[in-house]
């Protein structure tokens, strides 16, 4: 899950003289979640700050899906170690998100400087864990079985486009996966406070949210409901006019859920389905519960359903076992599907995984081989769909002014396409039709009509 929303990027009046500062790594449901820390602290009196070295309390909200996300936070408890040191500064550090659930007690142990380990659960009780803190305790708050349903104050870093998680928590076991350990079973949030969250974001003016959730597709259990329907509510909102919603997992992809999205023309025409692998050995042992040939079925359905629909996917790359005929498996389903755009990734040794105890792991430069080569392929394939955009008029939504030139703008086409094109900075926020010149295989060029 990544990258259609800007980065947290706030600025708050103070209040008080206590300062934070925010840095967030890895998915959506992060960035998410930092809006959501944001706006605690605030309600809790601290005021935001632009970088660490002002803050009084860095909040690092962290990542550990891949072994490099998380050696990233490592590397920035460090500096920031460093920093406390040279500026003898008081500077309370708190690690937040999968890392912190994953290492929560080794964590603390191993670095004095943190002062606060909270899991994306404990976002509520943050005053009450920090006002320990301040009163000198070194606390850990890292419980994955509670979830409180309303959400709690939040900090939206765009006024037109927001998040909504929808649902926290996996309940598959895919045997690479970290996220069940670090953001615990499934729990879905009630369908009555997402429609009334939503409606309050049209009312204050917001065009498009993205529905976020480890699984969206299998929403709604332990309410006796179903992401179609959520969808078909959420749809019925005046004021909202896309909808976007990720990740998805093939084998909860079902009929009714295609059906619904054939019959909701505001549910962005972009569906991420991650495949993982194109052979059915890997995915049997990735523990992915579908064959290669059930998601091309679906894929086709789909397809036949919402003609233009762009698709997107997540790969693994050089999983335990992976031979040259099972990634050649993979590369020939990214041919045959004809991906609009996909992540690859090069399997990581994730702690307490099924995968570890697996045989056959591979070493890195093979890894890196098979990555680069499923990279360059889908490059060629992205760049053919942009430049079958040429000379089309497409729907944009415009996200932002560019920092170097403010009649320069950016927006998103409902496949999640980037375009750039001249325009008016007021048009941030409104949908404009956008004429298509140029394509690269990283964003499209354009001339507002
Ligand atoms: N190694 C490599 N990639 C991984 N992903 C999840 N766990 C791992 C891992 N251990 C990828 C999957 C998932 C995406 C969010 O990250 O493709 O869909
Ligand atoms: Fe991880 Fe699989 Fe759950 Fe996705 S569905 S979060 S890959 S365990």
């Amino acid at each position: 899950m990544r990258g259609t929303n800007p980065k947290l990027a706030l600025s708050v009046t103070p209040v008080q003289n206590k300062t934070f500062y925010i840095r967030t790594y890895g998915c959506q449901m992060n960035e998410s979640d930092s809006e959501r820390i944001a706006g605690t602290l605030i309600d809790g009196g601290y005021s935001m700050v632009a970088s660490a070295d002002e803050a009084d309390l860095v909040v690092l909200n962290t990542c550990s899906i891949r072994e490099g996300a998380e050696n990233k936070v490592y590397s920035d408890i460090g500096r920031l170690r460093l920093l406390q040191r040279e500026a003898g500064a008081t500077r309370t550090v708190a690690v937040a998100g999968c890392v912190a659930q994953q290492e929560g007690p080794a964590l603390m142990a191993r670095d004095r400087s943190v002062g606060l380990v909270f899991g994306s659960r404990a976002i509520s009780r943050l005053p009450e864990l920090i006002g320990r803190v301040e009163a000198g305790e070194r606390v850990t708050a890292i419980d994955i079985h509670t979830r409180p349903d309303a959400p709690d104050s939040q900090v939206r870093g765009d006024p037109h486009r927001a998040w909504v998680t929808v649902m926290e928590g996996c309940d598959n076991h895919c045997a690479f996966c970290v996220v069940p350990a670090t953001r615990g079973p499934e729990v879905s949030r009630h369908p009555d406070g997402v429609v009334a969250e939503v409606r309050e974001l049209a009312e204050r003016g917001y065009v498009e949210v993205t529905l976020l959730g480890q699984n969206v597709t299998s929403y709604g259990k332990n309410h006796g409901t179903d992401f179609a329907d959520l969808l078909r509510r959420l749809h019925a909102i005046d004021g909202i006019r896309r909808i976007r919603y990720t990740t998805s997992h093939p084998k909860d992809f079902s009929d009714r859920l295609m059906d619904t999205l054939a019959d909701c023309p505001k549910v962005a025409r972009h569906l991420h389905l991650p495949l993982q692998s194109g052979s059915d050995r890997v995915l049997a042992r990735m523990g992915r519960g579908y064959t290669y040939a059930a998601y091309r079925a679906k894929i086709e359905r789909v397809r036949s359903l919402l003609p233009g629909l762009a698709i997107t996917t997540d790969l693994i790359v050089g999983f335990p076992g992976e031979t040259e005929a099972d990634f050649s498996a993979t590369l020939d389903a990214v041919r045959e599907i004809g991906y609009f755009n996909l992540y690859g990734f090069k399997y990581s040794r994730r702690p307490g995984t099924l995968a570890l105890t697996l045989d056959g792991h591979l070493d890195d430069d093979t890894r890196d081989q098979r990555l680069a080569t499923l990279l360059a392929m889908q490059k060629a394939t992205t760049l053919r769909h942009y430049q079958a955009l040429v000379g089309s008029l497409v729907n944009v939504l415009v996200e932002g002014v560019s920092k170097r030139n403010t009649a320069r703008l950016s927006g998103r086409l409902e496949n999640g396409a980037l375009a750039h094109f001249e325009g008016d900075p007021g048009w941030v926020g409104s949908f404009r039709q956008v004429r298509v010149t140029q394509a690269s295989a990283s964003a499209l060029i354009g001339v507002a009509v």
